[in-house]
């Protein structure tokens, strides 16, 4: 049993850093390369136990070296597991572009064996779902399996958390499942069909949410923070700078890994959100998704420095 259960998947992230993404049909020279753990559900569940969370991750991995690397990344971060190991297919890798300057990325994701998780699978896990204080799940595995998952989380009484990266058309079945949902912009965009370029925008999609059934809106804003919204309460909350940013990956996986902890510890929402801010804006000081997450006490400094 563990405090914070994740259901997603892990992947080996391949970074190559370059000025441009190529064309089709065209190569481009890179000016690095970096192999290392990434996927949503990983790094999220990394970010949290990182931020002194106690983590469970529910997940398919294959019979290969990059599921080798899933399993040290855990043992390093005190996040445990519980693995299905399918070897009929491979462990997720991401290809990832870091464009040179920005550190804005562009990925492509193939979850393989994760790819493959059912809702018989979940049905299996259902005792550490149901026991979770707070479940949070993402969209990289399949949507029935989270759909599910959520479905035994809320039964036994946990907060649910969908963070719906990436973007995919959702019913208002599994909507009405989410305590809190942590879509970016975009993904925002595409889950309402509204713009969200502004912050009254942000509210306008938030409330659209909150229509068709969800709890309360976590909207991450990139460089302008985030914004929290539920039916009687709306707080932008201001980006926690740290530095200069080097690499996007990830962050908005520390951001949830952030928040998920901060709820466990019975804090207030805003202040939840304010920690998410502030575990993501030290991941983006840093390469890499996973290895990018600070650790508590990195968090609890900055946060003091106001
Ligand atoms: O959110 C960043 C993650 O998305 C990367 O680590 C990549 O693996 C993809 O899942």
């Amino acid at each position: 049993m563990s405090d914070i259960v994740v259901l997603g998947i892990f992947n080996a992230d391949t970074a190559y850093h370059a000025d441009r993404m190529p064309r089709l049909g065209e190569t481009v020279l890179g000016s690095g390369f970096v192999l290392g753990p990434g996927g949503k559900g990983s790094n999220q569940a990394v970010a949290a136990a990182k931020a002194g969370g106690d983590v469970t991750i529910v997940t398919r991995l294959g019979a290969d070296a990059f599921a080798d690397l899933g399993r040290a990344t855990w043992a390093e971060a005190g996040v445990k597991s519980a693995v299905t190991v399918d070897a009929e297919s491979h462990t997720g890798a991401a290809f990832i572009f870091l464009q040179n300057g920005t550190g804005e990325n562009a990925i492509i994701v193939s979850p393989g064996a994760a790819g493959r998780i059912d809702v018989a699978e979940i049905d299996s896990r259902a005792a550490l779902i149901g026991g979770a204080k707070v479940f949070i799940t993402q969209l990289e595995q399949p949507i029935p399996a989270a759909h599910r998952a959520l479905q035994i989380a809320r039964a036994g009484g946990a907060r649910t958390i969908l963070n719906p990266a990436p973007a995919a058309a959702l019913d208002d079945a599994m909507l009405a499942l989410c305590d809190y949902i942590t879509p970016n912009e975009s993904e925002a965009e595409g889950l309402t069909g509204l713009p969200v370029t502004t912050l009254a925008e942000a509210e306008a999609a938030a409330d659209a949410l909150m229509a068709r059934g969800v709890g309360a809106v976590v909207m991450t804003l990139g460089a302008k923070g985030a914004l929290y919204r539920d039916r009687t309460r709306s707080v932008h909350v201001p980006a926690v700078t740290a530095g200069p940013v080097v690499d996007t990956t990830g962050a908005g996986d520390a951001f949830n890994g952030g928040f998920a902890v901060a709820l466990t510890e019975g804090r207030d929402v805003v202040e939840a959100v304010r920690f998410g801010c502030a575990t993501a804006g030290i991941s983006v000081t840093r390469p890499g998704a996973a290895t990018a997450s600070p650790r508590r006490a990195e968090i609890e400094a900055l946060l003091a420095r106001g």
